[in-house]
């Protein structure tokens, strides 16, 4: 049964009750993020909840609880959960108000999380790659807040399911590649990972920093640079980070292969560097139990 803390109490979460003038509801104004966690240890915690701050003062919003106390919830609900492989989803909005586009004079925030398990994929997506098509980005300018307004995300991954593909990839109305709708995106050329800066125009990934970082570790070039899609057609490789799918292959975009069309060596390498990197982080952070 998957469990909810909801402002300071913990329950099954279908029993979870929202105002229905809950700006988060109406206005779909809130932040959130999502956390794995192996085994007990929530993985990149401190930097999910370095990110949690930086979106909820991105919108001029101040939880009420404490960072101490949110650590202490999410690893309560792990612990409660007490399954090996689980993702904890929370989110903060502005409260309930009288419905009125700026911001009421009082309200309470409302901040939730929950735990549910996280069921793995099937191993085929990481042996075979998975395949994306393009889409338009045609979100806001402010990507950099995890905000829970996403239309244009939903749509864009709509899109993509709608024709078979796991991911779309957005591309700016210049030609600029920025991300995926529900990840980052990077590309390979000549042994070489382009993605896009980490200037606003992205999300800036936990996964995609620590990705990154092993690379750069690894003796392989990153190049946070802006690329086109003309640049993306003629790639080696193409991989997606995120918290729950780690490094997934992409080897098919829209119509063409991406390179050979099967999974290249610097991709793979990533995702055995990562996979070592989740599973020390893991051994560091699982809770001790007698
Ligand atoms: N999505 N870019 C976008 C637009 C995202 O929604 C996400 C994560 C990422 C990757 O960020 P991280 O490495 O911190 O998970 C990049 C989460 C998983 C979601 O919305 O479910």
């Amino acid at each position: 049964m998957d469990i909810l803390w909801i402002n300071g109490e913990y329950m099954p979460l279908n029993e979870g009750r929202v105002s229905m003038e809950e700006r988060g509801l109406l206005f779909g104004e809130g932040i959130y993020e999502v956390i794995a966690a192996y085994d007990g240890a929530p993985i990149l915690m401190d930097e999910h909840l370095d990110r949690w701050e930086r979106s909820a003062k991105g919108i001029h919003l101040e939880p009420k609880y404490t960072r101490e106390e949110r650590e202490e919830v999410l690893h309560e609900l792990i612990r409660r959960m007490g399954h090996p492989r689980v993702t904890l989803y929370g989110q903060l909005t502005r409260g309930a108000a009288r419905r009125n586009h700026a911001f009421p004079k009082k309200t309470e925030p409302l901040e939730f999380w929950f735990v549910r398990e996280l069921p793995p994929y099937p191993d085929t997506m990481f042996a075979d790659g998975v395949s994306a098509v393009t889409h338009p980005d045609e979100r806001w300018a402010r990507c950099w807040i995890k905000a829970t307004n996403l239309l244009a995300n939903v749509l864009a991954k709509q899109y993509a399911a709608e024709r078979g593909a796991f991911e779309s990839i957005l591309v700016r109305e210049d030609g600029t590649v920025t991300e995926a709708s529900v990840a980052n995106f990077h590309m390979v050329k000549d042994g070489i990972v382009y993605t896009h800066p980490d200037d606003g125009r992205i999300l800036a990934g936990c996964k995609r920093h620590m990705v990154l970082q092993l690379a750069r570790d690894a003796d392989i070039q990153v190049r946070e640079e802006r690329y086109t899609i003309d640049f993306l057609r003629k790639a080696d490789e193409g991989f997606l980070t995120s918290t729950t799918i780690n490094v997934l292959p992409v080897t098919k975009l829209d119509t063409a292969p991406i390179g050979t069309g099967r999974v290249g060596a610097t991709t793979r390498r990533l995702m055995d560097l990562t996979q070592a990197e989740v599973t020390r982080r893991k051994l560091q952070n699982t809770p001790v139990t007698t």
